[in-house]
């Protein structure tokens, strides 16, 4: 009844996609998420492979347990060599990343499109910046962003630091025209001054562009969750339900992990979106608008599957408005694969258990520094 996949073990579906994918190469490491240090998964800690449905057996079958070495546990920090963090420049990452003052009429904040509360997300295809602007692409999740080895869909920043300079200058998101412009802003609020000086203390006038981009990284360096799955991966084969379970050797054995890979599920390389079947929307040509590249057309970056069950809605386009039909349009586009409803449910299964616990205390909204009389 169900067509069953198991010619696309994942040896082969490694070897073939790797070069199908279109990516100069294997997928660019990220110098994070490398699963060296984590010691976890030995085969001996996965529970047998139970056997619910004819389908889902003859998965389990194939299923290799080494290939788990290819996940990691979650860090909680997402540290930086070039950016060393500390409490007080955390703090005032936090501040700036709730102060609405950051945009040109005072009404946008990055807690506008990426809601701490909300996994980082608002739910909606696109996001309304200044003046009610929507731009072409869906805002993806700042929780466990700072571990990728690119930001953007296209790549166009190298970290979180570089990231946050951008929104704020973008027309259509918190529209200021300059970085001089906004330190001039927040030079006339006294507590942002005490509050760069105490950040940035070794430096004479801290006030700077670059440091309010230093400062939101640093804060974002630490939002990072924790789920049952990395429970699962440290060595407790009961986190996961036997229903997940199933999710799992199927994700891993028609080939999802060869681009959703290491410790963020994702974040490891770019790659062609319809690397099989063509996507339907062609509108935006991804990374190609960034190198002019003819090889990088429909060339996005995988994003993490962490927390991906209250992500929604999808894609760079925000076109798929279900988990379910994300992982069925994956299976087609990227795979070939017509996924049964079966599979496509203990994929979604699985992909609950990647649902981490928010760091409540180190999100909440803090009290932000008032204006001065002169302001
Ligand atoms: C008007 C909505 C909006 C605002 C305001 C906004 N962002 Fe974004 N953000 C987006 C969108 C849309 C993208 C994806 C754009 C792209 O890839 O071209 C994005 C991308 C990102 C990314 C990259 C994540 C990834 O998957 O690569 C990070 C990090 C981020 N934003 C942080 C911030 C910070 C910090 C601020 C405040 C300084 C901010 N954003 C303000 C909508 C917004
Ligand atoms: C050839 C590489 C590749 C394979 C294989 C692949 N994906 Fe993806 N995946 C991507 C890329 C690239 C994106 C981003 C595409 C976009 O938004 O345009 C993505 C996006 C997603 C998203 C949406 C993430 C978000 O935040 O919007 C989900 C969910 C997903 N993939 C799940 C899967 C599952 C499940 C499988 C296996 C059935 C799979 N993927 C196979 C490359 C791949």
């Amino acid at each position: 009844m169900h067509k069953i996949h198991s010619a696309v073990v994942l040896p082969l579906a490694l070897g073939t996609l790797l070069s199908a994918c279109g990516s100069d190469g294997a997928p660019t490491p990220s110098g994070s998420g490398s699963p060296k240090d984590t010691g976890h998964s030995s085969a001996a800690a996965l529970p047998s492979p139970s056997a619910a449905s004819p389908v889902l057996a003859e998965a389990s079958k194939a299923f290799n347990p080494r290939l788990l070495r290819r996940f990691s546990p979650a860090r909680a920090i997402l540290k930086s060599e070039s950016n060393p963090l500390s409490d007080e420049k955390i703090a005032l990452g936090r501040m700036l990343y709730f102060d609405k003052r950051l945009s040109k009429d005072r009404d946008v904040s990055c807690n506008s499109c990426h809601k701490l509360d909300a996994y980082g997300v608002d739910g909606q295809p696109t996001s309304p910046g200044h003046k009610g602007q929507r731009g072409g692409r869906n805002s993806p999740t700042v929780y466990h962003a700072a571990g990728y080895f690119t930001q953007f869909w296209d790549g166009r920043a190298a970290d979180v630091e570089e990231q946050a300079k951008g929104p704020i200058l973008n027309p259509i998101e918190m529209a200021m025209t300059s970085g001089d412009e906004v330190m001039k802003r927040l030079r006339a609020i006294p507590g942002y001054v005490d509050a760069f000086s105490k950040a940035f203390p070794a430096e004479p006038s801290p006030m700077t562009y670059d440091n309010l981009g230093r400062a939101i990284g640093a804060f974002e360096r630490k939002l990072t969750t924790r789920s049952r799955w990395d429970g699962y991966l440290t060595g407790n084969a009961s986190a996961l339900q036997p229903s997940e379970l199933e999710g799992l050797k199927i994700f891993t054995n028609v080939g999802c992990m060869v681009c959703h890979t290491g410790e963020l599920l994702g974040g490891t390389s770019y790659q062609r979106v319809g690397a099989v079947e063509p996507w339907p929307n062609q509108e935006d040509p991804g990374r190609f608008k960034v190198t002019k590249n003819v090889a990088d057309r429909m060339m996005f970056k995988v994003p993490t599957l962490r927390n991906i069950a209250m992500t929604a809605p999808y894609f760079h386009d925000g076109s798929a408005k279900t988990l379910g039909e994300a992982v069925r349009l994956m299976g087609k586009h990227q795979l070939g694969l017509d996924l049964s409803d079966v599979e496509v449910s203990a994929i979604v299964a699985w992909l609950g258990s990647l649902t981490g616990d928010l760091p409540k205390e180190y999100i909440a909204e803090p009290s932000l520094p008032p204006n001065s009389t002169k302001t």
